[in-house]
């Protein structure tokens, strides 16, 4: 199995979590989002104790919340002692309703407006994580007309190839987060940044992409990164004090996906920045990484009914299920693969090669194609797909006014409760005048 949490039960049902897939379809309806909370606290406190025996007790992973954010994921990640990186005003005032300490809260993106920058100092977000000048420049502004000293970190671009795919690759010196320390608009920026009286440059960020499993991806870019902080000490007198290396950690979607062990490869990260500190002879920053995916992905699963099953002899077979692009956005985008199970008949063989396919009115709207499923499908069967807990919810949509899903949470074995509801057409007609 992709991970160990998908069992199947002696009557051919999957189990999610210890739990009757068919079961939770019946109670609450497709399509239905489950996620396995006993994983999303074992995925956060593999980061925390790995955090903790590598880089020591200063060091935290910060949880990124766009790859699914809802009030419940900010009150398991207060319980579990992690920060956060958030990236929008909306995502702060989610963790707040959650009362998340926002003083734990890395605020990220490329361009913040002049309204998420007050509404972020207002709540007390603890760290800006400025992409270029001009946002120096309004952070600045804002932080002086309230005569504080707000923290920042730069995000940097280290120019490294993650291997992964183009649109989530975001470290190279292209890319349209950050300032590169190729070009040298990385040293001007920290210049400028040293030269603002109301800021304080706590340190530097860079995220090299996502979904990376490429070896040593993380090494050379603290290399980099440290070697940076190192010039800037040297030049400016200024020594960082923290340094945040991302996210980007990849996650089994597919069997061919490889296990990473979180634990090895951030104490490979930490062997390599001990190293490369004891030769620059710079005392070792605090260091943050911003996991989103790997905390999520596995603890998520998505639940379709089968509605009709094409047969077009000579060429292929298409199985039409209840969700869609809309709730279902990866395959669409990236062409991300998963996997599938005809979640209510486990025990027969999967030998029906078919397209999953979505509802919308869009050729594009494929779930996945290529998959195998027992020949007998057929209306009111039960789709699972699994590792959906990261960047589904998150980036759904209401195309073709499909209501989006609602996300039921799974623990201990047995229990189950909803976390966010379905959407209802009210819902979907609230905003319009
Ligand atoms: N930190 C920063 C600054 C980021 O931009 C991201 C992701 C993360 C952390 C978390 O990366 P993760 O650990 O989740 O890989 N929608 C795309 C993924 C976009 C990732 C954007 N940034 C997808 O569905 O694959």
């Amino acid at each position: 199995m992709i991970c160990d949490n998908i069992t199947t039960a002696a009557n051919g049902h999957l189990l999610f979590a210890g739990q009757d897939t068919a079961a939770l379809a019946r109670e609450y309806g497709t399509p239905l989002y489950l996620m396995d909370e006993d994983r999303i606290r074992r995925n956060c406190r593999t980061y925390t104790a790995a955090f903790r025996r590598h880089f020591g007790d200063r060091a935290r992973p910060l949880y990124a919340s766009k790859a699914l954010s809802c009030k419940r994921i900010y009150e398991i990640m207060r319980e579990e002692d992690m920060g956060v990186d958030v990236v929008s005003s909306g995502e702060i005032y989610t963790a707040l309703q959650a009362d998340f300490d926002l003083s734990r809260a890395y605020f990220h993106s490329n361009n913040k407006t002049d309204e998420d920058i007050r509404y972020a100092m207002d709540c007390g977000v603890g760290c800006f994580v400025a992409d270029n000048a001009e946002e120096i420049r309004a952070i600045e502004d804002e932080a002086a007309a309230r005569n504080i000293k707000q923290s920042v970190l730069l995000r940097l671009t280290p120019g490294i190839d993650p291997h992964t795919y183009e649109a989530i690759a975001t470290g190279k010196v292209d890319s349209k987060f950050g300032s590169a320390i190729e070009t040298g608009q990385a040293e001007e920026i920290t210049a400028f940044t040293l030269r603002q009286p109301h800021i304080d440059l706590a340190g530097f960020h860079c995220h090299v992409g996502s979904q990376v499993f490429a070896e040593d991806v993380f090494e050379r870019a603290a290399v980099i990164m440290l070697e940076f902080i190192a010039h800037v000490k040297a030049k400016y007198g200024c020594m960082a004090r923290q340094l945040d290396l991302g996210g980007g950690y990849g996650v089994r979607y597919v069997e061919s996906d490889p296990y990473l062990d979180v634990d090895a490869k951030v104490g490979q990260v930490a062997a390599s920045i001990r190293e490369t500190c004891a030769r620059l002879e710079l005392e070792i920053p605090e260091i943050h990484m911003e996991p989103g995916r790997s905390i999520v992905a596995d603890a998520g699963m998505t639940l379709y009914t089968v509605g009709t099953v094409k047969r077009i002899p000579g060429y292929k077979n298409y199985v039409s299920v209840d969700g869609s692009m809309a709730d279902h956005p990866r395959y669409a985008l990236y062409g991300a693969l998963y996997t599938c199970f005809l979640a209510n008949k486990m025990n027969e063989a999967a030998d029906f090669p078919c397209d999953v396919v979505g509802r919308c009115c869009e050729s594009g709207d494929i779930i996945q194609r290529d998959v195998s499923l027992p020949a007998s499908v057929g209306r009111g069967d039960l789709v699972a797909v699994c590792t959906t807990g990261a960047y589904h919810y998150s980036m759904a949509s209401n195309y073709n006014r499909l209501p989006r899903p609602p996300i039921v949470m799974l623990r201990g074995g047995s229990e189950h409760y909803a976390a966010v509801r379905r959407e209802s057409p009210e819902d979907l007609c609230r905003n319009d005048l």
